[in-house]
């Protein structure tokens, strides 16, 4: 059978690259456009994996070298995003279906959040691929004391994690006041989530016909409280969630 085709592994947070890199048995690094990217296998599938940095344009120059430079064949972006979908809590996980850029607004020559010239506003992610991810998140959430710990589960209220699929947008804003995410959530009443890059990837990988899957675990409700222990939810939680969500998905391919 002929084997898959490289995988790029895209991070916006330092220590999800790091735990990524520990599983890697012979990462490589070559440094690309001011990045590190680094070259090696997981489970014998060709990797290469990168920390994308924040924003939508950090997002986009990465996915561009990692198609063009590195030949990857697929995309997967694992991160943190904020809650805007009812019922969503801190620590769910919310696989993309698709991505918009709620800070996209080129009107009145176009519709709101359409991107100009490409006419549409959302971009569907790879459903295979997203399928498999949610497939994987769903095993490790069903056992989050295994990944996590006990401590960290009852420290950060993690009661049955779920995963959902869904609407996802982008911009370049930390969300991080009630009435900026209420505005979202009328704005685009489907969102489950926001965050900084995945729009920006997702119209990379379209642009180059790239299959694109992303996976963010909800890290805060975009409101007032949502720096509070941001950094420790990270370390403690997201980022491991993240490895261990690669590592199933990894196994089972
Ligand atoms: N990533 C994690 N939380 C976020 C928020 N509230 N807004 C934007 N990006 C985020």
């Amino acid at each position: 059978m002929k084997s898959p085709a490289r995988i790029g592994l895209v991070g916006a947070l330092h220590q999800e690259l790091a735990a990524v890199l520990a599983r890697l048995p012979d990462e490589q690094r070559q440094r690309v456009g001011g990045r590190d990217f680094w070259a090696g296998h997981w489970h014998g599938h060709g990797v290469v994996a990168v920390l994308s940095r924040i924003g939508k344009v950090a997002a986009a120059t990465t996915a561009t070298a990692l198609i063009e430079r590195f030949g990857v064949g697929r995309i997967v972006f694992t991160g943190v995003a904020g809650a805007l979908g009812a019922g969503l809590r801190v620590g769910d996980v919310v696989v993309a279906s698709g991505f918009v850029q709620h800070d996209m607004d080129a009107s009145p020559l176009f519709p709101r959040h359409e991107v100009p010239l490409y006419g549409r506003a959302r971009f569907a992610t790879d459903p295979a691929l997203s399928a498999a991810l949610a497939d994987a998140a769903r095993t490790v959430l069903a056992h989050a004391d295994a990944t996590l710990g006990a401590q960290a589960v009852a420290e950060f209220g993690l009661h049955a994690p779920q995963v959902q699929q869904g609407l996802v947008a982008s911009g370049d804003r930390f969300v991080a006041t009630a009435a900026e995410s209420a505005a979202l959530r009328q704005a685009l009443p489907d969102a489950l989530a926001v965050e900084m890059e995945g729009a920006a990837v997702a119209q990379v990988c379209h642009d180059y016909g790239v299959p694109f899957a992303a996976l963010r675990t909800l890290s805060d409700r975009a409101d007032d409280a949502a720096h509070v222990d941001f950094t420790r939810f990270i370390d403690q939680v997201a980022s491991r969630y993240s490895a261990a969500v690669l590592e199933a998905y990894f196994s089972k391919l």
